[in-house]
């Protein structure tokens, strides 16, 4: 049998990440947020003084990086990067690169590489599609535009930083609609993930359907 993998994709702000993470510590799992790897890749870039368009010399840069994650903590280079990764500047960056084909390709074995037993849970656009796409559990999670970026506000405003929610709202639609147009594994529904809605529902309510597909998985 094959290390279980539980996949949970979706849109920005879609709580993801945060069910994915409490899944992973329920079942004593690793944990991988795959946003994480293009956000500080896009943020190595920005340093580097390289263009977010210039794909090879973005190829030459995934392949040097010196990434560490420790829980929610990523260390570039030895050095923690903190929420510096986690603004809508460095979400907006994340996505731009993203469309690139052969920067994703280049990424893919450091994300293949959390597959360790007793299991992984994961979020991001393509675990289910492109990444994993053998995983045992598959979830495309959403939520309306408006509550997602009512969360990403709170989440913003609870971190200390200035927050426009009409702003917000109207990156969170943008990055969306690139996410979801691009040719490289774009953000999709697979057919063979299970939708939730999570508008109106609670965490922990959300973390009870995913361990519940979990169980029942094959
Ligand atoms: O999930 P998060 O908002 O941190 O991701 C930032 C950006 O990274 C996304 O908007 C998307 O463009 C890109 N991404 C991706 N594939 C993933 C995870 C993130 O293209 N698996």
């Amino acid at each position: 049998m094959s290390i279980p993998v539980i996949a949970i994709d979706g849109p920005s702000a879609s709580g993801k990440g945060t069910i994915a993470a409490i899944v992973a510590q329920r079942l004593g799992f690793h944990y991988l947020d795959s946003g994480a790897i293009y956000r500080v890749t896009a943020y190595a870039a920005l340093q580097n003084k390289i263009d977010l368009a210039d794909e090879p010399a973005l190829v030459e840069l995934a392949g040097r990086l010196d990434l560490r994650f420790d829980g929610a903590e990523v260390y570039l280079d030895g050095r923690p990067v903190g929420d510096a990764i986690r603004t809508e500047e460095a979400g907006r960056a994340a996505s731009t690169i993203a469309v690139l084909p052969r920067l994703r390709e280049a990424l893919l074995a450091r994300q293949r590489a959390f597959r360790q037993a007793p299991g992984l849970a994961t979020d991001g656009r393509d675990m289910g599609t492109v990444v994993f796409p053998d995983a045992q559990v598959k979830v495309f999670l959403t939520a309306s535009a408006e509550e997602r970026a009512n969360r990403r506000y709170k989440q913003l405003i609870e971190k200390g930083f200035c927050a426009n929610f009409a702003q917000i709202l109207q990156d969170l639609q943008e990055r969306d609609a690139r996410d979801a147009a691009r040719s490289a594994a774009p953000l999709q529904h697979a057919p063979d993930a299970v939708l939730i809605d999570t508008t109106g529902m609670t965490i922990e309510a959300v973390v009870q359907a995913v361990l519940d597909l979990y169980s029942q998985a094959p």
